[in-house]
């Protein structure tokens, strides 16, 4: 791999877990419209749900994610209240009768956090309104510290086939620089937990371009984490964007890893989930061969969301609690961030819809190539009126071409193997919102 012909194309560009892009949601898209959206949905429609749960019980200094520091079960619990009001709301603006359930992801934050009646109290109000298919799948993010068996146990009870743990890295020098303290027993002890609950799938969150983190280090992390046996691991790339997320200020910015270093230490990583026999999936996924993942990435069915990479085809993902994003076949509409207007949206029976974005056919088409890059990292442009009609795209994409890194053939883009790493640029050359935006995003590497 040349990595300085890699970095030389590197640039800030979206993560394209949607388009367009969260930056770009707005105002317009409020309850009384998302409400008319939910109303035209044909009942039959299998739908997708995701459950935002925002507490943590203390501060990974990395974290990217919307969450809070609680101290004490009470803001939960009341929380949990919420939930249920909203889940009731959503059910009754669909219409009468349950709908059929495709896929229910729980995120944070720390899940976890919940206790075991709060987690039956969503059950209960859950399967009110929906009725999950048999392959239904319903996973769960969970931190491996301080893991309650009894927490586990009660989502296995509602469902749960998938548990994810964080694992980022363990070395200790990394984990004190990020705050977060799990030597490999604690992940290993979360790991026995959730398959002696019965839950059968496993996945692990790596990280690379961590402060202080090492090519070996990483190395040597995911080795750890192979003998534990996951069914896939994501690596994600540290975003580092101290500018949204303020607690960031407190990663030690002179030891973080260069481009060069972070693009080595994901390939090194890379190269030993591929040697231990995981399939690559995407920017940052591996699976086993038998996992649906690695089947679906196989058979060119794989599909992108807010959750990274996913089998999940159902064409509406509904999202629950504070800032949570749904997708609709008419746009994207993503909940108010704070839990009081949250509370108050709900006690005047309101959707507690902040804001989101209608799309355009233009924006279906562009969206269609973005996620055929991201997941397949090719597209046939015939199928969008051919290559002719992008010639912006194909004018940023030239110097990819001439580095070896992209193939236009005819209407058949490809990115090359050596080119993949830059699979986001890439995508950002179909990206029509981001000339002139002035969002701040990651770099691409
Ligand atoms: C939504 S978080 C939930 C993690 C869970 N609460 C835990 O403590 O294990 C899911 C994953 O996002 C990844 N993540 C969080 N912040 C990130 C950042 N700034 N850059 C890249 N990945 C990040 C981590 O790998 C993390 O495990």
């Amino acid at each position: 791999m040349n990595a300085k012909k890699l970095l030389k194309h590197s640039r800030p560009v979206p993560r394209y877990t949607s388009y367009p892009t969260a930056p770009h949601f707005h105002s317009g898209v409020d309850a009384r419209l998302y409400g008319a959206w939910l109303g035209q949905l044909p009942r039959d429609v299998p739908l997708s749900l995701y459950i935002h749960i925002p507490f943590c019980d203390t501060l990974c200094w990395f974290c990217g994610c919307h969450m809070q520091v609680v101290r004490s079960r009470q803001p939960v619990a009341s929380y949990v209240d919420l939930l249920l009001q909203e889940i009731r709301l959503l059910s009754a603006t669909l219409g009468e009768g349950a709908r059929p359930l495709s896929h229910l992801h729980f995120g944070g934050g720390s899940p976890c956090l919940l206790a075991p009646e709060d987690i039956d109290r969503i059950a209960g109000e859950l399967w009110r309104h929906f009725h999950p298919a048999s392959d239904a799948e319903i996973a769960v993010e969970m931190d491996p510290r301080d893991l309650q068996r009894d927490v586990v146990q009660a989502f296995a009870r509602l469902g749960v086939t998938r548990a994810s743990l964080g694992v980022q890295d363990l070395s200790p020098k990394v984990q004190i620089a990020i705050n977060r303290w799990q030597p490999f027993e604690v992940v290993a002890q979360a790991a026995e937990t959730i398959r002696s609950a019965g839950i059968a799938r496993l996945n692990l969150d790596l990280m690379y371009g961590l402060p202080y983190q090492t090519e070996q280090q990483v190395v040597s992390t995911a080795e750890a984490v192979l003998t534990l046996e996951p069914d896939r691991l994501a690596l994600f790339g540290y975003a580092h964007v101290p500018h949204m997320k303020r607690h960031q200020r407190l990663i030690p910015e002179q030891a973080l890893p260069d481009e060069e270093a972070r693009l080595e230490q994901a390939e090194a990583a890379a190269r030993t989930l591929v040697e231990a026999g995981y399939r690559r999936i995407g920017l940052d996924h591996f699976a086993r061969p038998n996992d649906p993942l690695a089947e679906a990435c196989a058979k060119g069915a794989l599909h992108r969301n807010f959750q990274g990479y996913t089998v999940d085809k159902a064409p509406v993902l509904l999202g629950l609690g504070v800032s949570a994003i749904g997708t609709l076949p008419y746009g994207y509409v993503q909940n108010l961030p704070g839990v009081p207007e949250y509370r108050q949206a709900l006690q005047q029976g309101k959707l507690p819809v902040a804001r989101g974005v209608e799309t355009s056919a233009d924006d279906r088409r562009d969206r269609d190539i973005i996620s055929k890059l991201m997941c397949e990292f090719r597209v046939n442009l015939g199928a969008y009126g051919g290559a002719g009609n992008f010639r912006e795209a194909r004018s940023a994409l030239a110097p990819l071409i001439a580095d070896g890194l992209l193939d236009l053939n005819n209407d058949e883009l490809v990115i090359l193997p050596a080119g993949r790493p830059l699979v986001r640029v890439v995508a950002a050359a179909f990206d029509r919102y981001l000339q002139g935006s002035g969002v701040r995003h990651s770099k691409a590497i």
